[in-house]
């Protein structure tokens, strides 16, 4: 599996320039830094903008100045303008100076396919779902801390967005299989996997199928049931016909709490499910797994796991432990603990036989105690 080349990158925009701050530890320092957090509503701000008014399909097919654009998309030419600096200031589009002396906005080569709505690792149904759910739902956090987002009858709620939200959630978060896979697909020739033949492997909540797919290009005998709902297997099957694994890629709808999961499963897999669950939910699940798997199967679940012999400012503990709010302001779930995983496996007479870190996940396999 190849992984594309990718420029390295700074995550962080500075907006503050510290170099004029005065002395270390002052109360101004800190409200610089904090000030710099409230404004991270800005990013989203710009680019969902830009977005919603078709700024980067029109740019997809070349470069513009303010003026240009404001033309095709029908805007103010002075805030079409202030858009456009936005978006260069966070280094979405290039900002350069044409002869006349006019500004030209570039949206780079790679930026094309992630704003593109059909890119295989487009970003747009992230920005509908940010659109239609996670807007409003930040504004629930502190309501969701004091109630702890439980039912009526006062058990933890799972997170349950609805199957049309998950039409536009699935696509956006395609971005974060290659690593993913290409790190199980290694763990698993290190188990003695060549070409995977006869092997099956089970997709449980599989979104749009880019894990089984990724691992179907990679191993050329394995087959995979991929179970997910009504609305959102025809995307997995339209998916796994554009990546050309069509014939193996078995999509089944299939209510993963209600309905029977098979047996013979040499590879379960776990994509971003255990993240939407409750303690009692994910120990449920890990019970159901054991009675799918074969003798010397594997349970692999990619996650946002916390690993505490961690240190503190480890940097996918940090996001994973933000990615525990927005779980919490969107209704429930968590990123739950390695420790948590370990009670749950050895409930379910199961052991883990290894933690592997992926840039935004970690990936945890298991094996029969
Ligand atoms: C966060 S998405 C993850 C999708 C995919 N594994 C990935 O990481 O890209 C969760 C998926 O689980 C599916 N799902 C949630 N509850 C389900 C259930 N009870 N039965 C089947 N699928 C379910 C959703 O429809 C959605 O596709």
């Amino acid at each position: 599996m190849t992984i594309p080349a990718v420029r390295t990158f700074d995550n962080h925009t500075p907006l503050v320039d510290t170099e004029l701050l005065p002395g270390r530890g002052t109360g101004v320092n800190a409200a610089h830094r904090m000030y710099e957090h409230l404004i991270g509503i800005w990013a989203t701000g710009v680019i969902e903008a830009a977005h919603d008014l078709g700024a980067f399909t029109a740019l997809i097919s070349g470069p513009a100045t303010a003026s240009e654009l404001s033309s095709k998309l029908g805007t103010d030419l002075r805030a079409t303008r202030v858009l456009l600096d936005g978006l260069a200031a966070y280094d979405v589009v290039e900002r350069s100076r044409a002869a006349d002396g006019q500004a030209v906005y570039t949206l780079p080569p790679e930026m094309h396919d992630i704003f593109a709505p059909e890119g295989l690792y487009s970003l747009v149904g992230k920005i509908r779902h940010d659109r239609n759910v996670a807007w409003s739902a930040w504004r629930n956090l502190a309501t969701n801390v004091r109630t702890g987002a439980r039912n009526s009858d006062g058990s933890q709620q799972l997170n349950q967005i609805s199957e049309e939200d998950y039409t536009s959630l699935v696509r956006g978060i395609n971005f974060w299989a290659p690593p993913i896979a290409a790190t199980l697909a290694t763990a698993l020739r290190e188990q003695g996997w060549t070409d995977g033949t006869g092997r099956t492997l089970l997709d449980v909540g599989c979104g749009t199928g880019i894990y089984s797919q990724l691992l179907l290009q990679e191993f050329s005998g394995l087959n995979a049931r991929a179970l997910d709902a009504e609305r959102i297997i025809p995307i997995a099957n339209a998916q796994a016909h554009r990546l050309g694994v069509a014939d193996r890629f078995n999509p089944e709808i299939v209510d993963f709490w209600a309905d029977d999961w098979g047996t013979g499963v040499d590879v379960a897999l776990f994509v971003n499910i255990f993240h939407l669950q409750t303690p009692e939910s994910a120990r449920e699940l890990l019970l159901r797994s054991a009675k799918a798997l074969t003798e010397d199967g594997v349970i692999a679940i990619a996650d946002h796991i916390v690993d505490e012999d961690s240190t503190d400012g480890n940097t996918q503990n940090r996001f994973f432990r933000l990615f525990a709010a927005s779980m919490l302001a969107t209704g429930g779930g968590d990123a739950f603990t390695v420790h948590d995983y370990d009670q749950w496996l050895a409930d379910a007479g199961l052991r883990r036989v290894a933690l592997l870190d992926t840039p935004m996940h970690r990936l945890l396999l298991v094996k029969r105690a």
